[in-house]
């Protein structure tokens, strides 16, 4: 015999579970990016992608005339800065045309990538 709260509160939890899948699944997909949205980075893919980025960006960690650093930047911060030259809240031609072609999947691994390295 069934315990009708049980089969309840199974049912509450269902609901919030998929309605959490398909909030999750709806930010990946849909555009603009929010910041909170970022999954976890994949490193190897971080390392792939980065090649993209380290002729301009030193991986030593040392800022090259007007290019900042960007090693060992904590990945929430990281996430943030390539989310708004994306959406144009930072103003910068280079980094809106870089981060233009770039998904939260591909902003999330580089943030991974780049917060594990250390400046030399
Ligand atoms: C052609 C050179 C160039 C390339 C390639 C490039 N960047 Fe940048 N990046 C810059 C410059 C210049 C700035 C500073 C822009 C500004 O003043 O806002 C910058 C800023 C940043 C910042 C903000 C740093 C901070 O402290 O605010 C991050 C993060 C960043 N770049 C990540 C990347 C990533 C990741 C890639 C590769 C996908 C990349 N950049 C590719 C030139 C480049």
């Amino acid at each position: 015999m069934i315990d009708a709260t049980a089969w309840t509160w199974t049912r509450r939890l269902l609901v919030i579970a998929v309605t959490a899948s398909m909030a999750a699944l709806a930010s990946v997909a849909g555009a603009p990016a929010t910041e909170s949205a970022a999954p976890d980075g994949d490193l190897a893919y971080g390392e792939y992608l980065s090649s993209q980025c380290v002729t301009c960006h030193q991986v030593s960690g040392h800022a090259d005339g007007g290019v900042p650093a960007i090693v060992g930047l904590p990945t929430d911060a990281f996430v943030d800065a390539l989310l708004a030259y994306k959406n144009g809240e930072r103003d910068n031609q280079v980094m809106r045309s870089v981060t233009g072609a770039l998904g939260l999947e591909e902003i999330a691994a580089l943030a991974a990538y780049f917060a594990k390295l250390s400046p030399d």
